[in-house]
């Protein structure tokens, strides 16, 4: 299995470049199965009523008991009913925020040969990529994207970070640093609302010095025929948390709500939280990582930025024994992040099927 995540299985092929040839047809790779396609579940003549829930995060902390049991009530109940919810009044400067995805199109809009540089494998997916996975023949997503680690320390290498902007590297670890902040309370609201001690998720994750940080940046290039491919195929994220900054002026994602998708409709400033599969082992299911994909339109390009709060990679996860009932035994096995984040390194995304086969296990043991 190793071996075979050394090098990718064909030629990478840059989505960016397809976009930009003008080509009116999208490649046969690209093409979703009739089931797949975005416009099937999605009547666009008829306006969603529901949305992913908005927070103000300020209110969790305020000295005012009834405003934060509100929004602590208001946060667990997102996480049961979304997994998804959207959260202002967050602490990360705005002006951070702004100037960090700017330098992101920025480096996008920089010349093939530049980004080229940074071309990442599927040994560690740093860098430069265009696909997850290394099934030869997959079907493949409408995205490129640039993959790095921020989380911990020991592991950064800023030299694997674009050099070009100029201020792209100092921005990334400003950014990093802040939004990892906040990563690290919103696992202390998870705790206290599952009833646990407020470290307890955190500790489990192997401390706030241990825990993994990546960044992971979409860029989503206009596609000539969106109804037919999907800028990432439907999946749950394998970490812990996903705090997403997305496009202020694209809507691309859709979260899965009771069998049809949602598109999300971006706050301005606000951050995406969602919870991973790493959450929902520990939770023992109490929260569950819900599916998402992004869709991709024909008039514009779209970037956000993905950062995933993990554990330490080489702990093992398992239920927290404090939620563990007679009649809710632990529903998954021990299991380290490196070993559960191979088989979407190996496999790309595939919707759910991941934590669920790992319930199945537990249970036919
Ligand atoms: C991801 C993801 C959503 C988006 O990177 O895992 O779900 O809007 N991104 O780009
Ligand atoms: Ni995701």
């Amino acid at each position: 299995m190793m071996k075979s995540l050394l090098c990718w299985p064909e030629p990478v092929i840059r989505v960016q470049s397809l976009s930009a040839s003008g080509i009116l047809e999208i490649p046969e790779r690209y093409i979703k199965s009739p089931s797949h396609r975005p416009s099937l579940n999605n009547d666009v003549s008829q306006p969603q009523e529901v949305d992913v829930p908005v927070i103000d995060f300020q209110n969790l902390f305020s000295s005012e008991q009834g405003l934060c049991d509100e929004a602590l009530r208001c946060v667990h109940n997102a996480c049961l009913e979304w997994g998804f919810f959207q959260v202002v009044n967050h602490g990360v400067s705005h002006e951070l925020m702004k100037r960090t995805s700017e330098v992101w199109h920025e480096f996008f809009n920089l010349p093939l040969e530049e980004k080229q540089k940074y071309a990442n494998t599927p040994a560690t997916y740093e860098g430069y990529g265009s696909r997850v996975g290394v099934e030869k023949g997959a079907s493949l997503d409408w995205s490129d994207y640039f993959f790095l680690l921020l989380m911990p320390l020991s592991l950064v290498n800023q030299n694997k970070w674009p050099a070009t902007p100029a201020s792209c590297r100092e921005l990334v670890a400003e950014y990093g640093g802040e939004v990892v902040r906040l990563g690290g309370k919103l696992m202390k609201v998870l705790s206290m609302n599952l009833g646990l001690e407020e470290d307890s998720l955190l500790n489990a994750f192997g401390g706030e010095e241990n825990v993994g940080a990546c960044l992971r940046v979409n860029y989503y290039p206009k596609c000539p025929q969106p109804d037919l491919a999907l800028g990432l195929s439907p999946h749950s994220d394998p970490g812990g948390l996903t705090i997403l900054l997305p496009d202020e002026n694209v809507a691309g994602l859709q979260v899965c709500k009771n069998d049809s998708w949602i598109t999300v409709k971006p706050v301005p400033n606000a951050f995406i939280i969602n919870i991973g599969d790493q959450i929902q082992v520990l939770s023992n299911a109490i929260y569950q990582s819900v599916e998402h994909r992004v869709i991709v339109n024909s008039n514009e390009d779209r970037v956000s930025l993905a950062l995933f709060y993990n554990p330490k990679s080489d702990l093992l996860l398992k239920p927290c024994e404090k939620l563990l009932t007679k009649d809710r035994p632990a529903l998954y096995k021990p299991m380290t992040y490196d070993e559960y984040r191979l088989t979407i390194r190996t496999k790309g995304p595939c919707g759910k099927k991941q934590v669920e086969s790992l319930k199945s296990i537990r249970q036919s043991d």
